[in-house]
């Protein structure tokens, strides 16, 4: 049994993703979010910045008294491998959870990867898939600029600019034949619509925001950290940039208010000790 709240953390609006995941498996769990909207993206920069960014993120997180982390950010998962070992509570990232559940569920045996610059030039995905199961073949592709599209609100997949982005990034993949696709990035499921229309329906979409919640279920209650309180929990969130622009896209995303749960923090100073 535990008192602290989940803390998840991602550059900007893609944690939401799992958190939108998370109320669903874990009712009674309050969360604290902390988005990173002042310095996202974090896709495209330096192995040593995202390491930095990625040990703020937490040591904020920690300061609120959480009693897990979630990285739900592809970019840090891929990059920040070392992040578990500095922290004193349980810590999961998305690429292990999500690539296990693309190996259950490929039929052919042929997989695509799709996420920020960094997540692809890792190879964290494709490693973890080849160790699952080496004959499986496996296509990355990064898509940077659906981050840039999902942080301004260019989320409808009745969009024209959306459907020509999507085509632009997808269509070596699809002439490759897959028949899962890893959405890599925790900011893509936002756009999983408009992806899967692209697609079509041979094409299973595999959400790393609902595999991260799932698995993380899983690690608290091996920790014996499960609240036993039985109301339903709360959820708080934290930005590091103005709220408004977050707020709207949040609340088009979760299909409900995030009112006055949003406050803006900065976090330049954060050191983990
Ligand atoms: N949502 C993040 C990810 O999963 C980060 C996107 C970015 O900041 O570039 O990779």
């Amino acid at each position: 049994m535990s008192e602290g709240a989940i803390g998840i953390f991602d550059s900007g609006l893609g944690g939401l993703t799992a958190v939108k995941e998370l109320v669903k498996v874990l009712p009674h769990e309050d969360i604290i979010y902390f988005g990173d909207t002042a310095r996202v993206p974090y896709g495209n920069r330096s192995k040593k910045t995202i390491i930095r960014y990625a040990e703020q993120d937490a040591c904020f997180l920690l300061s609120k008294g959480v009693k897990m982390i979630i990285a739900a950010c592809g970019t840090v998962s891929s990059v920040a491998v070392d992040l578990k070992d500095e922290l004193p509570v349980p810590f999961t990232g998305v690429v292990v959870p999500t690539a296990q559940a693309a190996v259950k569920a490929t039929k052919n045996g042929r997989i695509g990867v799709i996420g920020t610059s960094a997540t692809v030039n890792s190879g964290s995905y494709k490693n973890e898939i080849l160790r699952a199961d080496r004959g499986i073949k496996v296509f990355q592709q990064d898509c940077p600029l659906f981050v840039s599209l999902v942080e301004n609100s260019f989320i409808s997949a009745d969009d024209e600019i959306v459907k020509l982005v999507v085509r632009r990034y997808l269509e070596g993949l699809k002439n490759e034949g897959i028949d899962t696709l890893i959405l890599g990035c925790t900011h893509f499921p936002i756009i999983s619509q408009a992806i899967s229309d692209y697609l079509g329906d041979g094409v299973t979409l595999i959400d790393s925001g609902r595999e991260t919640a799932l698995y993380a279920a899983g690690l608290l209650e091996k920790n014996k950290l499960l609240s036993m309180d039985e109301g339903k929990g709360s959820c708080r969130y934290y930005v590091s940039d103005t709220v408004e622009d977050f707020k709207r896209t949040a609340e088009i995303f979760l299909g409900k208010s995030v009112g006055n749960e949003v406050s803006h923090i900065n976090l330049e100073q954060a050191v983990i000790h």
